[in-house]
């Protein structure tokens, strides 16, 4: 890795880039013993520019070995066009049936994204391009006959492309952004697409729609049964910033269509929050997954739009979430979208400490202090009649990042977290309503340097946020964690805490 000049931020077990910007996971696909990443890529320079798909391969999801550039911008020859890689979704064409790879490939690997052509200061259009590898991703050719679907819009984007089993055909979403709208294709052969049907309009359309991802998502607890889902990056229920919602409804291979009920009735203005923190945006799913890891697997980057550009970090900009396995669960307001990391995660705990149980009155305690940043905790907080119970997080001489709850909500506060000066956006809070199970608050929290993810009562809620403790007033990132109850006493049990390798 590139040597960094802000070293206490660089994530120690999430994905970050050597080098240079990063911003939405793409072509995420599994094939021969490989989880690929690509994502897009900033080549030159540690801002957003000259969008290419970066790529990192891995045997587990979670250690990555970083390769060369995929698919760099390109410059038409004769136009002198541009055209910038932008997001998109990677599969496998077994048996290289469509005959796109070199006759005599084995399985011909397959991206589809979108070309986002541009001269000068002038965009020109974006519309949807097809490549090729036959080396499992290392190196890539453009179709000839690109794009394979153009609509003659210059805000149509982000394909999420799947094959649909019951109908033997490839499915692509793309959103119409500045429309709020899906517009779904079919294609027998990846390269001739027809159009199928519209979905939008719903939700949340306070910004553009963004990264599309549509997927049966299995129901816990119910052999056998699943519902669609379709997942949409657009805005935040904070007004400033963009985040993720979903849908949960039907596909009959033609058009998905909204169940009302599901997770509940809920106007239609109103989203259904993926992530209430503020850096968990544009994920999609893997495809192709082999049928020891349990799916849909989706990665998010760990973003937001809003102050993207502004991180303190060098010489990387931006990192992924922990790959998450999802699922839904009914719950007395409907299905409800469930987030777990992957099972695979636990193969990174090292050390442990366990604390059995403690009560605490209207006073605070410090747990175990330990030097390593990078590590899961998980308790269980029973808050009985206390106003307020929660943890400082990351706590240094200056800085501490607040997780407690109170009033029925969990909220994140990193107003003081560190540095939030780079950016007026970066200072907040979050909140996310969480009901208790029989009186009982579940977490797991995963602290690593410059991240904080948590997963509340089994992945119903979770919150993921950045945060940027400031070496420069005396704050490294410790491990410093602190309990705290406020009016009244409440209690903390089976307290577990693993550094993570
Ligand atoms: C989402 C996004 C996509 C686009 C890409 C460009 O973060 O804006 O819609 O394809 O980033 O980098």
């Amino acid at each position: 890795l590139a040597q960094s000049t802000s070293p206490d931020y660089r994530p120690q077990y999430h994905f970050t880039p050597p080098q240079n910007w990063i911003n939405d996971p793409n072509g995420l696909v599994y094939y021969d013993g490989e989880y690929h990443l690509f994502y897009q890529h900033n080549p030159f320079g540690n801002e957003w520019g000259h969008m290419s798909w970066g790529h990192a391969v891995s045997p587990d999801l979670l250690h990555w070995e970083h390769l060369p550039v995929a698919i760099p911008e390109f410059t038409n020859p004769d136009t002198k066009a541009q055209t910038a890689i932008f997001s998109g979704s990677s599969m496998i064409d077994k048996g290289n049936k469509n005959g796109l790879c070199p006759t005599g490939t084995k399985d011909c690997m397959i991206a589809v994204y979108t070309g986002n052509v541009t001269k000068g200061d002038q965009q020109l259009a974006q519309y949807q391009n097809l490549a090729y590898s036959a080396d499992k991703g290392r190196t890539w050719t453009q179709y000839a006959k690109n794009p394979i679907v153009d609509i003659g819009s210059k805000e149509f984007r982000d394909p999420n492309v799947f094959w649909y089993a019951p109908q033997q055909k490839w499915v692509m979403a793309t959103v119409k952004a500045t429309e709020h709208r899906v517009a779904l294709y079919e294609s027998k052969d990846l390269k001739n697409w027809q159009f199928m049907s519209h979905f939008g309009n719903v939700g949340d359309t306070t910004k553009v729609w963004e990264c599309p991802a549509l997927m049966p998502v299995p129901i816990q607890n119910e052999k056998g049964k699943s519902r669609w889902v379709l997942f949409i990056s657009a805005g935040h229920p904070q007004a400033d910033y963009v985040g993720m919602q979903y849908f949960v409804g039907t596909f009959n291979g033609k058009e998905f269509k909204l169940d009302p009920a599901n997770p509940r009735p809920i106007a239609p203005s109103v989203m259904n929050v993926v992530d209430w923190g503020k850096d968990y945006y544009a994920a999609i799913q893997y495809n192709n997954l082999p049928t020891e890891q349990r799916g849909p697997v989706m990665i998010g980057w760990l973003n937001n739009w809003a102050y993207a550009n502004h991180l303190p970090t060098t010489p990387f900009k931006g990192a992924m979430s922990l790959p998450r396995q999802i699922s839904l669960k009914r719950t007395r307001t409907g299905l409800q979208l469930i987030q777990q990391p992957i099972e695979g995660v636990t193969r990174l705990r090292g050390d442990r400490r366990i604390q059995k149980i403690l009560r605490l009155t209207n006073q605070s305690q410090p747990l175990d202090q330990t030097t390593s940043n990078a590590y899961e905790l998980e308790l269980e907080i029973v808050p009985g009649a206390a106003k307020t119970v929660g943890l400082k997080l990351a706590k240094g001489p200056k800085s501490e990042t607040i997780l407690q709850y109170t009033d029925g909500l969990l909220q994140l506060d990193r107003r003081r977290s560190g540095n939030v000066s780079f950016d007026k956006r970066f200072p907040s809070i979050e909140e996310a309503p969480v009901a208790l199970q029989n009186g009982v608050l579940k977490l797991r929290i995963f602290i690593d340097k410059s991240i904080i993810e948590v997963f509340a009562n089994n992945g119903e809620r979770v919150i993921t946020d950045q945060i940027f403790p400031n070496p420069a007033t005396g704050d490294t990132p410790s491990g410093g964690i602190e309990l705290f109850v406020d009016g009244g006493s409440a209690v903390f049990r089976n307290i577990t805490r693993w550094t993570y390798k």
